[in-house]
């Protein structure tokens, strides 16, 4: 189901240089910085042969080791899940997620989400866009039983850490009243995340602070997601966690692909979400991309353009110009989706996340006149979810904004974006468009799905495995060296950061 005038469409003619156009120095400078329409054509047959590559990686049960790691259980995944809920109800993974989002929403008025990367950027990402922008601070009849929602075990954050569990020792005090009980949605694949699980530690000894030691609130009020096999699964299951309250990140699907596993959908649900329509919203990209001709197929354009850009144009700065704040998350979340995917063998585009007009007045010198290194993908959306808020006229028109007083935010926002891309195009600076037509769950579905498919065709195309990580793993260990290493210091003392070990 998706309703034609909500489908996503991705726009690139203003970076496919001008044909017939007699020679002028601009003319010139945009062959150089721009792709013709001719090179973008010339990758069909690729694009084609990669489409059906993917596809039919889907049904690989032994695949051989040049493909290997391989997860693409994602693609199918928003479907399969839908189509498991209406078989199965209350017994398959979304019925389980849903009712673990009810208990916390009846049960609780705040939910730690704790994860990182693939297990805390999607979740963010939907957070931002779909939720209010004050959610935390709106009064409870406001939020309608919403929880207000925190993220924390993302970083090795003492002070942050520290700041969150006085919010809640201050202002949950009391167990028996629903709204001062918290609880926790603990994320990790593998389980064993030094960021998450320490955080976890902390955050699960002030629950059971809070509810008493034996209270069985610590058993209802903690979700935790994981792989089928995990320390953390282990964890669980030894604070009495059931097995049916713990939910599965399933292993075909790789940590920045899971946001369409209870790894988005729970956190998703709980914020009272639409997560039907956002499994609809993925489902029907995923059909798009697989149907679809190159013209209709965002998915194929989008791999196309960047491709190019990045490895014949030598664009390697990827910039996310999203044009409000509230998808300021979802740069973020395709930063990470970027470059763990295709940042690999001394290759791949690095990301960067703006948000337009605000970092017109930072990074926009740079964009207009700086390195020629980058290409640049406006995420606009099509119609604002409030009413405009219109200038008006005031008395004082020492700011002389009387001339505008007709004229609303969208507006403002409507000419920033056209003059913004017409310098850049009058400076062959490359830019195209992700257009969304609002920000709703099946757009936001749609949106996820475009980009995770994209980079996966991507990867096929520049021959970079877009699954796994393997370059994260160095940090890892010397971390875990150094820890071991390090004596620990007598309980109080504090180690000088500075001095190192
Ligand atoms: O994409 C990935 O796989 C990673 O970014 C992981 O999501 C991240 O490292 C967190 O891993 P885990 O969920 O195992 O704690």
């Amino acid at each position: 189901m998706q309703l034609p005038d909500e489908a996503i469409e991705y726009q690139y003619s203003r970076l496919v240089s001008p044909l017939g156009e007699a020679w002028t120095p601009l003319v010139e400078l945009q062959s150089k910085h721009f792709l013709t329409q001719e090179r973008v054509e010339q990758t069909r047959t690729l694009l084609n042969a990669v489409r059906g590559q993917v596809a039919a990686e889907r049904e690989l049960l032994n695949p051989p080791a040049k493909l290997q790691p391989l997860q693409p259980g994602f693609i199918d995944l928003p479907q399969k899940t839908l189509d498991a809920y209406r078989r199965k109800g209350d017994a398959s993974e979304l019925g389980k997620v849903i009712r673990l989002a009810n208990r916390l929403k009846e049960n609780v008025d705040r939910v730690v989400v704790l994860g990182i990367g693939g297990s805390f950027l999607g979740a963010k990402a939907l957070f931002d866009s779909l939720c209010h922008t004050y959610h935390n601070e709106l009064p409870p009849k406001m939020r309608m039983g919403k929880p207000r929602i925190y993220f924390e075990g993302n970083n090795f954050d003492n002070d942050a850490l520290q700041d969150l569990l006085e919010v809640l020792e201050n202002t949950c005090v009391e167990p028996e009243l629903p709204e001062e009980r918290w609880g926790i949605v603990v994320i990790s694949k593998s389980g064993g995340t030094l960021e998450t699980a320490a955080a976890y530690r902390a955050i699960r000894a002030e629950l059971a602070k809070f509810y008493g030691a034996k209270s069985d609130w610590l058993k209802k009020l903690v979700v935790p997601i994981t792989g089928p096999k995990s320390k953390l699964r282990d964890l669980a299951k030894a604070e009495g966690i059931v097995d049916d309250d713990i939910l599965t990140i399933p292993d075909d699907v790789g940590g920045r692909y899971s946001v369409f596993t209870p790894v988005g959908l729970l956190p998703a649900a709980v914020m009272g979400l639409d997560v039907r329509a956002l499994l609809l919203g993925g489902a029907a990209m995923t059909k798009r991309f697989l149907e679809e001709p190159f013209d209709r197929n965002p998915v194929l354009q989008f791999a196309a353009v960047n491709h190019l850009m990045n490895e014949e144009l030598g664009k390697s700065t990827r910039v996310m110009a999203v044009w409000t704040k509230k998808l300021e998350a979802v740069g973020w979340w395709y930063d990470q989706l970027l470059s763990e995917s295709l940042g690999k063998t001394n290759r791949g585009a690095t990301p960067i996340t703006s948000v337009y007009s605000r970092d017109l007045h930072s990074r926009g010198q740079q964009h207009q006149d700086g390195t020629r290194d980058k290409a640049i993908t406006n995420l606009v959306v099509r119609t604002a979810k409030h009413q405009p808020i219109q200038i008006g006229m005031a008395d004082r028109n020492e700011d002389d904004l009387n001339q505008f007083s007709r004229k609303a935010m969208p507006d403002l926002l409507d000419a920033a974006f056209r003059g913004t891309n017409q310098a850049y195009h009058d400076a062959a600076r490359p830019t195209a468009d992700i257009i969304l037509p609002g920000i709703n769950e099946h757009v936001m579905g749609q949106l996820l799905q475009m980009l995770m498919l994209a980079t996966v065709v991507e990867g096929r195309l520049s021959n970079t495995n877009p699954y796994g990580q393997p370059g994260v793993e160095a940090y890892k260990k010397n971390m875990m060296t150094l820890l071991k290493a390090t004596p620990n210091l007598p309980k109080g003392e504090v180690r000088d950061a500075a001095k190192g070990a």
